[in-house]
């Protein structure tokens, strides 16, 4: 089933007065997640930037179970920023920074990490559901990122729904691409294969694709080369 078809906080579930945002797929796939991301990062220290946010509420969940972690939220729609920030406040932990304006449009998204006000080098980056709602220069510049400030031994998690050698996986995805594509004809569910090529560019490579719930998967990307 399509996770996202409507914006947050218009579809009808609740917004609380602080501007915390509810997602209903967060509820269905935050722990099938952390599952997955727990396996590399339980046990380690770095800082990880979660980029395209939305609600907020998947860093929380994440920032709850490592607290040597720092997380970096970001987001660039004000109204999301807004709840990112608010879920930060509601949760109270010492491991979640306050959330970044990052467009990943920007092959250099993360300008406090160069201006030293930001994150270190990163373990890890996290993006949920965003490169199928968004043209794909996003994608390019995720990766152009990626590949900039991920740390030797960094890992790129991307989860969402993809196409294999061309063909979607489940006949909810084609009905979600079509969907997507009459929403906005630069959108759409990408190709597994389109996404490694943009990885190659930069020197990352897919380390891992694990099936995710409701037709989803997590594509992991490391460096090329790099020991697991
Ligand atoms: C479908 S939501 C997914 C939110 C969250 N990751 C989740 O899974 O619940 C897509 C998010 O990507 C963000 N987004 C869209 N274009 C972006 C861009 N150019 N740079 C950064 N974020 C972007 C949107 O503002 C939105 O919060």
């Amino acid at each position: 089933m399509a996770e996202y078809v409507v914006e947050f906080g218009k579809d009808g579930r609740p917004v609380e007065p602080d501007g915390r945002l509810d997602a209903a797929a967060f509820h269905r796939n935050h722990e099938p997640i952390w599952a997955v991301l727990q396996r590399f990062l339980a046990g380690k220290s770095g800082d990880v930037v979660e980029v395209g946010s939305g609600t907020g509420q998947h860093v929380v969940h994440f920032a709850r179970h490592t607290p040597d972690i720092t997380w970096w939220p970001s987001d660039l729609n004000e109204r999301h920023l807004k709840s990112i920030e608010a879920w930060r406040a509601h949760a109270a932990l010492p491991n979640i920074r306050p959330a970044l304006r990052i467009d990943l449009t920007d092959p250099a998204w993360c300008p406090p990490m160069h201006d030293g006000s930001g994150p270190a080098e990163l373990l890890a980056v996290f993006c949920a559901n965003v490169i199928h709602i968004a043209p794909w220069r996003v994608a390019e510049g995720l990766f152009a990122g990626a590949g900039r400030y991920l740390r030797s031994d960094g890992r790129l998690f991307l989860y969402g729904p993809f196409k294999r050698d061309g063909k979607h996986t489940a006949m909810s995805n084609a009905v979600f691409d079509t969907s997507l594509r009459q929403q906005d004809a630069e959108w759409g569910v990408r190709d597994i294969a389109d996404v490694e090529k943009l990885a190659a560019g930069v020197g990352l490579a897919l380390v891992e694709t694990v099936p995710m719930p409701a037709n989803n998967l997590i594509l992991v990307f490391g460096r090329s080369g790099a020991s697991a």
